[in-house]
């Protein structure tokens, strides 16, 4: 009975991670998509930095082969497999994750992944790069912008999206809104998406728990999450509704890893104390010695 168990505990395993390793599909509608703006020597550089704090922990330096070994592998981005992904599939890929390679959805913005997607195809010699600008690309067919706007008083964050269609302005309803703090690495929800209502507004709570700079300022962005509809629309700012914060160097107060200037007082003591001791050792050791001569002379000389 137990050799049963085991068997089907080890086939059902056995299962799971061939199905993990099948092919990763990505949606038909999903694989055509492209960047809004043309790839550059400026997007290619801003990649590479995304790409290192990001993505080379797993991948490693494209061209290297040296990404870690994990099952799935994550592969060589600069490898024939990699590229051979078409520019919506790895946009797919890297906004959705598969385990263990994580989702960056929340934590990239859109423009983010399109920089390092622009920079993975500086690798390619056989790519040719195509792209569509957002207002032709949204289904809205007009200009979309947000606007933000601080309330202090209620520490409210105020985003307020318009579009411009055929030389209208209207406010645009129901479109989801996300706000993202900035952080060292990546980015940070500031609470759930929500959506605009009938004046094309969604308010959200400021960020208060958040440490800033030392003015407590927060870097903030607001951006439309239905892509497809109304194209890359992001707004930037910075508020200073995060907590101050003022990272103090570690060397600054008497600490153990301090320099002996800096060293704590009881280590200075104990240390002194410890080097007074051996020498005192040393040095009654020392005398004993001598007063044991000086017997001995003494003891010779009343013999004779
Ligand atoms: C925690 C490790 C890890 C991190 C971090 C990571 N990846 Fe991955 N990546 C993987 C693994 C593992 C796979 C293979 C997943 C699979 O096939 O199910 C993969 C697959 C991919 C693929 C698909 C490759 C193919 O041949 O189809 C792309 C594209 C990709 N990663 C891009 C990125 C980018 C861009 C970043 C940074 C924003 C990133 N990855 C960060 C582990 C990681």
């Amino acid at each position: 009975m137990r050799k049963l168990i085991i068997f089907l505990l080890l086939t059902t395993g056995f299962c799971i991670h061939v199905s993990a390793q099948s092919e990763w599909i990505v949606p038909q509608e999903r694989k055509g998509r492209l960047s809004s703006f043309e790839f550059s020597d400026e997007s290619r550089a801003k990649g590479l930095d995304h790409y290192n704090k990001n993505c080379a922990s797993c991948h490693g330096q494209p061209g290297a082969a040296n990404y870690q070994n994990l099952v799935p592998p994550p592969g060589d981005p600069a490898s024939a497999d990699f590229l051979m992904n078409l520019d919506g599939e790895m946009f797919y890929k890297v906004m959705e994750g598969r385990d263990p390679m994580p989702s960056f959805k929340s934590v990239l913005t859109q423009d983010e992944i399109w920089e390092i997607i622009s920079y993975i195809r500086s690798y390619d010699p056989n790519y040719v790069h195509a792209f569509l600008p957002t207002a032709e690309k949204s289904a809205y067919g007009g200009i979309v912008s947000i606007t933000l706007t601080h309330l202090k008083e209620a520490g409210k964050i105020e985003a307020k999206v318009t579009g411009v269609k055929n030389g209208i302005i209207e406010n645009i309803a129901g479109a989801e809104v996300v706000l993202r703090v900035k952080r060292t690495f990546g980015s940070l929800l500031a609470g759930e998406p929500m959506e605009t209502n009938q004046n094309g507004i969604v308010v959200f709570n400021e960020p208060s728990d958040l440490p800033g700079n030392k003015d407590g300022l927060l870097e903030l962005t607001a951006q439309l999450t239905n892509q497809d509809a109304y194209g890359i629309t992001r707004a930037d700012t910075a508020l200073a509704v995060g907590k101050p914060f003022e990272a103090v160097s570690l060397t600054v107060e008497r600490a153990m890893w301090n320099t002996v200037r800096k060293a704590p007082i009881w280590l200075l003591i104990t240390f002194s104390l410890a080097v007074f001791l051996a020498w005192a050792t040393i040095f009654y050791i020392l005398h004993q010695l001598k007063k044991i001569t000086d017997i001995g002379k003494n003891v010779v000389e009343e013999w004779d």
